[in-house]
This record gives C-alpha cells, structure tokens and sequence, in this order.
C-alpha cells in the first residue's frame, strides 16, 4: 500500500521567544525541521507533504533544493494541528487506498525503525488509525493524554482540555499517528475548534474515530525518540539526548574520550578508529577525523577534514574549510582558516595561518602569522616544502615561499622567495650601558 507522509512545521513556536522559526532551532547543528525530513526522506517510496506557515516562505527554494520533489504547503493562518494536515489535504489527488504517516517537525530525535515498527503493527492488525504514544519520566508534562476505557483507547485530552486533576494517564502522544488515508479524508472535516485554545486538535480523530467503531491502537515508542521541542528548556534536554547519542555511538566504535560528557558533535561529525579525545573539545559540522588522531583539550573545529597520525592541541581553533595531511601536528593556540597544512608539517605553537597552503615537512616557528587581509580582499600565502619559518614572522600575502626557503625569526616578509634561499632583515641590535 502506498504511504504520504505530512510533516507539520507551521506552528508558531511562540513558546520559544525567539526570532528563529521554531522548526529551525538547531539539534547537533542541524535544524530540527532537517531531522524529522531526512527521516521521513528513508521512506524512500513515501510522497511526503511539508506544511508550513508563510513565514517560512523565504526557505522555500532552498528547502525544495535540499528535499526534491517535496511538496508545498502553505497553512496561512495557524489554527491547529488538524486544519495544518487538512491544508495538505485539500492540495494532493486523494488516493483513498493508502495511509497517511504525520509526523511534527519539532519531534526530532525519532528514528525510522519505531516508524516502521509502528506501520507494521498498524499494517498486521489491519488498525484504520494508530498513535505512536510513550511513557513521559515525569507524570506531569505537557502532552497530550491517552484516554482508555477497559484497556481500549478512545481519545486523547489535550493537556490544556484537561479537567481531570488526577495524574492517572500512563500513556501521553507523541503526536506521530498513523491513519487510513479514506477514514482520514471522511472524518478531519469533523474535527471542531470548541475548546480552550480554539483550535483544531488532529488528537480529536481518535475519538471521532472511536465514535464510529473504527479500529484504532497505539504503538509505544522510547521517550527519548519522541520529546517534543517547545521552548528553550525543551531544545535543550533534546540536544542534551542527541549528544548523550552520538558519545556512545562514538565510545562503541572505539572512540577513546576521557569526559564524554564535555565533547559536543554534530550531527555529521565523522570519526575514524583509534582516535582519542581528551575534555572539552567540539565538533561543529562538516567535521571529519581520519584514524589515529590525538586531540588534545579546548580545540574547535568547523568544516574540517583530518588524516591519518595527526596530533592536535590543547587549544587550537580549525575552521572553515582546512585539511590536514598525515602526520602533521598542530600545537596550542594555533588558529588555522582555509588552508591546506601538508604531511608532517610542524605548526606548534601560537599561529594564525589562513587562506593558505604549507606544503609537506616544513616547520612554522612560534608565533608565525600569515596576514591575509589587507583590508579589502583575502590573500593566499603558500609556503613550499622543507622551508623553515622562523619564530615571530609576518607572512605578508600574497606571498609564495619556494621550497627548502629558511626565514629568520622575526621577519616581515613581503615580497616572494625563490627555493632554496634563506631570508632575514638586517637591523641592528643596540646595546648600551644603562647608566650613560
Ligand atoms: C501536540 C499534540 C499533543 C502531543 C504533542 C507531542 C495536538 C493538538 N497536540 O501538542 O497531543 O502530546 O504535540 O509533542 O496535536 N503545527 C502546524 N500548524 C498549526 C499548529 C501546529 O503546522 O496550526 C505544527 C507545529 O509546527 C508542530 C506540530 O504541529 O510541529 C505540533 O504543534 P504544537 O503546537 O507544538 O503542539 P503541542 O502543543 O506540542
Ligand atoms: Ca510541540
């Protein structure tokens, strides 16, 4: 049978208080709203429906870029979860064989297995509606709660409909359900905006379903996979789970880290094996870790790729697009931006290098910086193989430094160097007597 999936991002996310569209609130560096797509994108044979407010409209391009053959749609007002999946509905050829996933695009961390976990139930006990539900750690929350009478589930009340003050729910909703497309198609125009937030509650079909002996389930899922993002607390516990995630997937795959707790990864961070990382360091993304890598404490990466025998550290800050070779090490306080640093190059101490190429076994002194910017545009530097830098150099760009060049400590250098030449200013050092 074929299966649509809708997921809905057209909240208003005003529990969040901020400027950022709710569903774009990053989880491991990545939005949200990306997580729940890609996961919906597994269901390869699956059309799959976006809603979305107008606001979101300047996202558009990009989004359809990202996630072809996405489709569109607009929910103008927001007036609840069921008139958000009805916006959809109003816009597709109806196939009424099929069934209908919906997913909300501020529940991240869910995995495609409990999805398809949850279909094959829905699939073999030939259910016309199932509720992916879960058990919340704390009784009180702010979920919606599943209803039962005699272990059969008939509704679910919206914590803000609730009137009962007793904590007798077990089960609450994920907001995940799984439906019928033809019960779905007949049945959302009877959902009403007769309650407290005036709004048009998909969590309604359960009951309305009910009333009509349809056949209706839930699946239980992990809490984890199923917490909700609606405020800054909320975003937090959630990338505290993802991260909490991604430590033991690395740990499982022979990652040696002292405090996991203090390491933070994204979500495409890559790690080879043999590879230790010692507190404090974190991954932004596009990071990638070849084998037998030694970082060491507080360094930052950011778009960076790292080969084989590297040692890194404490305290270096790697950015926006630099690869280093084999065997190079990059010491503390080393900043490096845009460059390529070749195999066994020695950057040790104190540097900036950025816009620029060190080629294979050439050795940056303490204190070498390229200076890259000359207040209007970027410049290159590149720097041959074999060549000394001597401590406390300016390397003023564009500059190119042929092979085996040695540069004295404490040179400004400006002008290109041929290969094989060694490089210093001449000044005089002073010395007077202190009393004269
Ligand atoms: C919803 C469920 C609740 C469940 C909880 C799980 C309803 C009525 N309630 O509550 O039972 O326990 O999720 O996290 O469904 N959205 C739209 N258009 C709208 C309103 C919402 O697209 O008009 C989208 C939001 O962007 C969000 C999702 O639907 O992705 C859920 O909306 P939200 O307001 O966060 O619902 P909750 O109060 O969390
Ligand atoms: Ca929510």
């Amino acid at each position: 049978m074929s299966l649509s999936i809708i997921v809905l991002a057209a909240g208003k996310g005003s529990r969040m208080l901020s400027k950022t569209p709710k569903v774009f609130h990053q989880v491991g560096n990545y939005p949200m709203l990306f997580h729940v797509l890609d996961t919906a994108f597994q269901f390869k044979k699956s059309k799959i429906s976006l809603v979305i407010s107008d606001s979101l409209l300047k996202y558009e391009v990009f989004l359809k870029k990202k996630y072809k053959k996405i489709n569109f749609c607009i929910q103008n007002e927001q007036r609840g979860t069921a008139d958000a999946v009805k916006t959809v509905i109003k816009k597709i050829k109806k196939k009424t064989s099929g069934y209908t996933l919906v997913m909300y695009g501020d529940t991240p961390l869910i995995k495609k297995k409990t999805l398809e976990n949850a279909l094959k139930k829905f699939e073999k006990n030939n259910l016309d509606l199932c509720v992916i539900s879960m058990i919340p750690d704390q009784k009180e929350n702010t979920y919606g709660k599943l209803k039962f009478s005699k272990k059969k589930l008939i509704g679910i009340v919206e914590q803000s409909e609730l009137k009962e003050k007793s904590l007798n729910f077990e089960f609450c909703n994920s907001g995940i359900m799984i439906f019928k497309n033809k019960y779905l198609y007949e049945n959302i125009g009877l959902v009403n905006n007769k309650n407290n937030k005036k709004e048009y509650y998909l969590t309604d079909l359960v009951e309305i379903f009910n009333n009509k002996k349809l056949q209706i389930s839930h699946y239980t899922s992990s809490f984890k996979e199923t917490l909700g993002v609606n405020s800054m607390v909320e975003l937090a516990l959630v990338n505290n789970e993802f991260q909490k995630e991604k430590r033991n997937y690395f740990l499982n795959s022979g990652v040696f880290m002292q405090a996991p707790e203090t390491v933070y990864f994204s979500y495409d961070t890559k790690i080879g094996t043999n590879v230790t990382i010692e507190p404090n360091v974190f991954f932004g993304p596009s990071v990638e870790i070849k084998n037998d890598v030694y970082i060491k404490s507080f360094c930052y990466f950011d778009n960076v790729k790292i080969n084989n025998f590297v040692t890194i550290g404490p305290f270096s800050r790697i950015r926006d697009g630099v690869e280093i070779k084999n065997e190079a090490k990059v010491g503390n306080f080393v900043e490096i931006k845009k460059s390529t640093i070749g195999k066994n190059v020695k950057l040790s101490h104190l540097s900036y290098v950025g816009d620029a190429i060190i080629n294979d076994n050439s050795n940056i002194g303490a204190g070498a910086i390229t200076c890259n910017y000359d207040g209007m545009k970027k410049n290159k530097t590149i720097i041959g193989q074999n060549c000394f830098i001597g401590s406390n150099t300016s390397l003023v760009a564009p500059l190119k430094i042929k092979k085996g060049s040695i540069i004295g400590a404490g040179t400004v250098v400006n002008q290109d160097i041929p290969v094989e030449t060694v490089v210093y200013r001449k000044s005089e050092l002073i010395k007077k007597d202190k009393k004269k």
